[in-house]
């Protein structure tokens, strides 16, 4: 996160007594770290000792399965084919993953009693469809479409929607945290004036009073590619007051002020966060290039270093034909890719794009799973041949 938060009650100094409000017992100090103890960090005030544990039982982990005989080629699939169902654990279904990196469909259609947490996952979850409140240990968040919920590794959280009609998120796993690109921040941290986003578009938890509840509650625990089930003694949202820079917020695309060229600009004007092993970029609506003899849209394209891929969220896309609401596109290192026929002759003179769309470039190959199998467009690499 880009800037220091505290909410609830915490004590004046770290790491000294803070009594409940008994006079006698004393809240417990949780020191949560990334880094060891070089990086971003918080510390959390809980009613109850956050070791307590009932049991541990390992649980099945989702049914995804990996398409080890894919091809190496161009990808276009439809992430609303198949849509399945479920709690917004359950309803997860991977399509792409790497070692650093996973992205996940869920379209969700019921609430869950019970808290996720993801150990070595960073997650940034897209909400496409849907209103709802996420909540943490910090605190609370409401969402609507747009919105990016960025929640480190190791929150416990839980997803409620406000009703079942049609909600859809798209989840992000990253092995290494969501950061602000350090070009768009001074040596203090703060955003600076060129960045797309500030510091005011970024929305902190709203704090929640701590529910101060024994009894049993479920966990349900991601530990890479295998799941556990944590019974608790206690309600995990015992926090009092919190403080520091590591806990979850909420950004959306519609805030991201695009930036433009006088000829085309490369996707890296779309940065919104990196990751050692990726970046994520928003593409919004802008106004297309002003040279007199501009080409508005990208030109073809031969990434070295990365697969590339696109969701498309809405608005017609200007250098695809064929694509629409969650479509996927996937262009492999090694192969090239670039705008459909005409649509270089069609883009010129238009004065701006209404799309919005994600793109994610890893920097290591993608895998694919059979989900990607299953709803794909079977002619989409044919799909640049004249006529
Ligand atoms: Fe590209």
């Amino acid at each position: 996160m880009a800037f220091y938060h505290s909410a609830g009650n915490i004590p004046q100094k770290r790491h000294i007594r803070f009594f409940k409000k008994d006079g006698k017992s004393l809240y417990r100090e949780e020191h949560c770290s990334s880094r060891g103890f070089s990086g971003i960090y918080a510390n959390k005030y809980h009613i109850h000792e956050p070791t307590r544990v009932l049991s541990i039982s390992e649980i099945n982990a989702p049914a995804d399965v990996s398409w080890d005989a894919a091809p190496h080629q161009y990808y276009h699939f439809l992430t609303d084919e198949h849509p399945g169902g479920g709690d917004f654990v359950s309803a997860r279904r991977t399509y792409l993953y790497n070692d650093h990196c996973a992205v996940s469909i869920a379209h969700v259609d019921s609430d869950a009693e019970y808290f996720f947490r993801n150990a070595y996952a960073h997650e940034l979850i897209f909400v496409h469809k849907g209103t709802g409140t996420v909540f943490t240990e910090y605190g609370r968040n409401s969402f609507s479409p747009g919105d990016q919920i960025v929640i480190p590794a190791g929150t416990t959280y839980q997803v409620q929607f406000d009703d079942f009609s049609k909600n859809k998120l798209v989840f992000i796993e990253s092995s290494t945290a969501f950061e602000i690109p350090r070009r768009y921040r001074n040596e203090y941290g703060q955003m600076l004036e060129s960045a797309p986003y500030c510091e005011r578009d970024l929305r902190s938890p709203l704090f929640s009073e701590p529910v101060d509840k024994t009894g049993e509650f479920r966990l349900v625990l991601k530990a890479g590619p295998r799941w556990f089930e944590h019974k608790l003694d206690h309600h995990p949202f015992d926090v009092v007051g919190w403080d520091g820079y590591l806990y979850p917020f909420v950004f959306n695309i519609r805030d991201f002020c695009p930036i433009v060229g006088k000829v085309h600009q490369p996707p890296p004007v779309h940065l919104v966060f990196e990751t050692a092993h990726f970046v994520y970029c928003n593409f919004v609506p802008r106004l297309f290039d002003f040279h007199p003899e501009a080409i508005p849209i990208p030109y073809f394209h031969s990434n070295y270093d990365s697969d590339e891929v696109l969701y498309y969220v809405e608005g017609e896309f200007m250098s695809r034909s064929g694509v629409g609401e969650g479509s996927v596109t996937l262009h492999p290192a090694g192969m090239p890719h670039g705008p459909h026929p005409g649509k270089i002759e069609a883009a010129i003179g238009k004065k701006e794009t209404k799309e919005y769309a994600l793109m994610i470039d890893t920097f290591e190959p993608l895998k694919l799973t059979t989900h990607v199998r299953d709803s794909m467009e079977e002619d989409y690499l044919r799909s640049w041949l004249p006529g």
